[in-house]
């Protein structure tokens, strides 16, 4: 079992020096636009993952006019406690500690309390750009296999270093083969390694995630979810071959997995182009259900969920069922945001959920 006890925030966002303690499993978050809601979220989800969910660059995490912020969590893992420390000092690196022991590496981190957020912009994985979807898999793979972790990391660092490689090839008007030879080989291992676990977790995520739509939803729509790469047709050595003289002219690596793609389908059309902002929504929320029952599969315990501003959009029957998953059928800790503080307890009253209500 996971739990967040209780969580002190100092200077991070809009927080000064601000306590909670949470005792139930249901946690309704309540106030108006802008007391920080989200930020509690992302505090949160900070102590899981190390970073924030929302903002890429730490500064911003800092409160304005403040040198740095500070993050005390205590958790309870399997009746044992995790307290994790985090003290950003704002000069780049940051302090993290779990029971006052110091990681080497922040990444070791990844997936020993693991976390699901649902956010209202996260519908961009379903309708923006193929990075997300990405993201949304990385995100879930890393808290898997540390190994996955690892290696994107050298993935992305070896291919920035092959793009400049090919940016100086063109300036200097010649090709130096061997060193292209070695950076690609640097890079191929690597992107195999990510192929395949990719095509792996993703063979067992898919059918959970049709499967909570097919539970949001409630009716016959058929949504079918594809893992895209072009490491499918041919091997990485046959693909970076292939592609290289395009990449000498765009001055970019146009193969391997950065170029992999997730695509999902509505009774066999593209979602994208004819689904409903419900029809949206429930996709969403199948798909960060998935992460959440592989999650919990792999781990023997329940992520932590974090639910911010889920209300919208979704019709009632879809959010009672949903709410009733998420709290009733599950033992894991969920966090829920919203506006109305009257709905929320209507919805814990109405599915007679044992919760507590935190007003902002
Ligand atoms: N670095 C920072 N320093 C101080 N304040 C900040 C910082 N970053 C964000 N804020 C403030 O935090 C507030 C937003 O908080 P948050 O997004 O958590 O609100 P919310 O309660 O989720 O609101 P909503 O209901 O609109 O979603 C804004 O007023 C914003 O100006
Ligand atoms: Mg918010």
């Amino acid at each position: 079992m996971l739990r967040l006890q209780k969580i002190t925030i100092t200077h991070f966002k809009n927080y000064g020096i601000t306590n909670f303690s949470f005792t139930k499993n249901v946690v309704g978050i309540c106030g108006l636009n802008g007391v920080g809601k989200t930020n509690l979220l992302d505090a949160i989800y900070y102590c899981c993952f190390t970073k924030s969910y929302f903002t890429l660059s730490d500064t911003l995490n800092i409160q304005f006019d403040k040198d740095g912020f500070r993050l005390e969590a205590h958790f309870e893992k399997n009746k044992e406690p995790q307290k994790i420390i985090c003290i950003n000092r704002g000069v780049g690196k940051k302090d993290f500690l779990v029971n006052d022991i110091a990681y080497d590496k922040l990444a070791k981190h990844i997936g020993t309390l693991p976390a699901v957020i649902i956010a209202p912009d996260d519908v961009e994985i379903i309708i923006g750009g193929s990075e997300g979807r990405r993201r949304y898999l990385d995100t879930l793979i890393c808290q898997l296999d540390n190994e996955y972790l690892q290696q994107l990391i050298t993935y992305n660092k070896v291919l920035q270093q092959r793009n400049g490689l090919l940016k100086r090839f063109a300036e200097q008007g010649k090709i130096d083969t061997l060193l292209l030879d070695v950076i690609n080989e640097q890079l191929i291992n690597p992107g195999k390694i990510i192929f395949e676990k990719r095509t792996h977790y993703t063979q067992i995520l898919i059918p959970l995630v049709e499967n909570f739509y097919r539970q949001i939803a409630d009716n016959n729509e058929k949504i079918q979810f594809n893992y895209v790469s072009l490491l499918q047709a041919e091997s990485f050595e046959m693909l970076i071959q292939k592609t290289f003289e395009k990449d000498k002219i765009l001055q970019r690596t146009n193969a391997g997995i950065h170029k992999d793609e997730i695509t999902f389908t509505l009774n066999n059309q593209a979602f994208k182009q004819i689904a409903s902002q419900g029809q949206r929504k429930s996709l969403l929320f199948a798909l960060k259900l998935g992460q959440y029952q592989l999650l919990k599969n792999y781990n023997k315990i329940s992520p932590i969920l974090l639910l911010d501003d889920v209300f919208e959009k979704l019709d009632e029957k879809r959010m009672h069922r949903l709410l009733h998953w998420v709290c009733k059928e599950n033992d894991g800790q969920v966090f829920i945001t919203d506006t109305h503080k009257q709905r929320l307890q209507n919805i814990f009253e109405q599915l007679q959920i044992d919760g507590e209500i935190i007003q902002l």
